[in-house]
């Protein structure tokens, strides 16, 4: 399956006002079942509960780093049980993981930067992932990075993953949602939640490289705090930086 005749810019004028649930409708109606929701954070739980709710079939999987905290890898099972759906686990290879260590130890992110072990532990598997689909769906928002997302696209062929034999599409059906429209369709669809969410931690990614922020913070400043704003991607969606 695929986009067929309709092309991206057609898509993308359709679906101008951004409404996740038909975004999620004819993305699944298009590309079943070769469609994953990629899953880590509270946004891709919400759109999980609207796929679900369309009845049609979709995969979801998580990129498990090694470095998640303890709280989000039970979050990865409650939800796994909370809507009765299998959720595909990707681990990073390990003796890519053995040399870095050996090589930089365990930290070397604070050093060096965040590039060569997000590539390790998330980029491979992400590709790995990504091998058997035709379209993969993500959380990502507009107003969650304002230095790499507010171009973010709702629908587009993936600048990174495609290759020339393969195109990818990527849909960010929240694109256009905000931070309280997200928690407000949590909080009225009794979705389940990181319980990091309440102890001040926002945008959740590993545990080294996560903090919680401040009132009046952005959710961007907990992520890599000791790196510069602009370079603030990790490699799944890298090609945000190049837009
Ligand atoms: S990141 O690139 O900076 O880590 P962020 O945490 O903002 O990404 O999440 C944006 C989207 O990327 C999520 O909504 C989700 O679709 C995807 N994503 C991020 N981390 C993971 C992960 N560990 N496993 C699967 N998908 C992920
Ligand atoms: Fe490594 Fe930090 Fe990237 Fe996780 S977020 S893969 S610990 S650099």
């Amino acid at each position: 399956m695929g986009l067929g005749t309709v092309a991206i810019p057609e898509v993308t004028k359709f679906f101008a006002e951004g409404d996740p649930h038909e975004i999620i409708r004819f993305a699944l109606e298009n590309f079943s079942p070769r469609i994953a929701i990629s899953f880590s954070g509270a946004e891709d739980v919400v759109l999980v509960d609207m796929a679900v709710k369309t009845g049609g079939e979709f995969s979801v999987f998580s990129l498990d780093t090694g470095r998640l905290h303890p709280e989000t890898y039970q979050f990865i099972d409650k939800v796994r049980e909370h809507y009765g759906i299998p959720i595909e686990v990707y681990s990073p290879q390990a003796a890519a993981v053995e040399n870095l260590v050996k090589a930089k130890g365990l930290y070397s992110f604070y050093k060096d930067g965040h590039k060569e072990c997000c590539g390790i532990r998330k980029v491979e598997p992400l590709r790995r992932a990504l091998r058997s689909l035709d379209a993969w769906i993500t959380g990502q928002r507009h107003d969650q990075s304002p230095s790499t997302r507010t171009q973010v696209a709702i629908v587009e062929t993936d600048p990174v993953f495609s290759s020339p034999d393969h195109e990818l599409i990527k849909f960010n059906p929240l694109a256009k949602w905000t931070s309280q429209q997200v928690w407000a369709y949590i909080r009225e669809n009794n979705v389940p939640f990181n319980p990091l969410h309440e102890r001040g931690y926002v945008s959740i990614g590993c545990e080294p490289c996560t903090r919680p922020v401040l009132p009046g913070q952005h959710e961007r400043e907990g992520r890599w705090w000791w790196e510069d704003q602009t370079k603030k991607e990790c490699g799944l969606h890298v090609g945000n930086l190049e837009r």
